[in-house]
């Protein structure tokens, strides 16, 4: 599959850096681009920075010499992850105006997987309506609402939690956490 991983200015910079660990390049090709206060919250969150493997495609926000960029070469599979309010509004009411936002633009209109991880609360009118527009318009709203039925021990895997369930959306086989009523060797 052709992944494209956005990262913004949300909390929750560890759900990308987990979901970026549990994709493998060697099966994917896997691009990363990341909103410009993106960079502030990873700093604060990840002071180590993120962590890609070397095969992994970073791009700037500027050029749109990019292929997902065009909708004549649209990729599998676009998560937004973690997703401001301010990125999902914009995508929500179409702008476009740098990669990141075109690119989800793209995957609406031409029908392709986008799967937005808001993370954000409370939650005000303005922000329900956009989540209700990009229902609409065809995009898969997986807010980081972690679980705890499996009993996570560590911060990563409350991370997981939810780092499973886009990895299940995606349509990538997970092992991460185990599923209810799952029985395991
Ligand atoms: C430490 C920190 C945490 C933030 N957490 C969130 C958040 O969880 N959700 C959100 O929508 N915005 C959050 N913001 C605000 C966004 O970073 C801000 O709206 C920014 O303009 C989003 O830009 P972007 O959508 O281009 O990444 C946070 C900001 C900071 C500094």
């Amino acid at each position: 599959m052709r992944i494209l991983v956005a990262i913004t200015g949300a909390s929750g910079a560890l759900y990308a850096q987990r979901l970026l660990d549990n994709l493998d390049p060697a099966h994917h090709e896997i691009h990363v681009v990341l909103s410009n206060y993106a960079h502030v919250v990873l700093q604060q969150e990840l002071p180590a920075g993120l962590k890609l493997r070397p095969t992994v495609k970073t791009h700037g926000l500027k050029s749109m010499s990019v292929p997902f960029a065009s909708g004549s070469n649209p990729f599998d599979v676009m998560v937004v992850i973690p997703c401001s309010m301010g990125t999902l509004g914009r995508i929500a009411h179409g702008i476009s105006e740098d990669v990141l936002l075109r690119a989800a633009d793209v995957m609406l209109k031409e029908r392709r997987k986008l799967i937005l991880v808001p993370r954000e609360t409370p939650l005000s009118l303005v922000h329900l309506k956009n989540l209700e527009l990009l229902l609409l318009a065809g995009a898969t709203i997986l807010p980081a609402n972690p679980s705890f039925y499996t009993l996570p021990q560590t911060v990563e895997q409350v991370a997981d939690t939810v780092v499973a369930r886009v990895l299940d959306h995606i349509g990538v086989p997970q092992t991460l956490v185990q599923r209810w009523q799952e029985e395991r060797d």
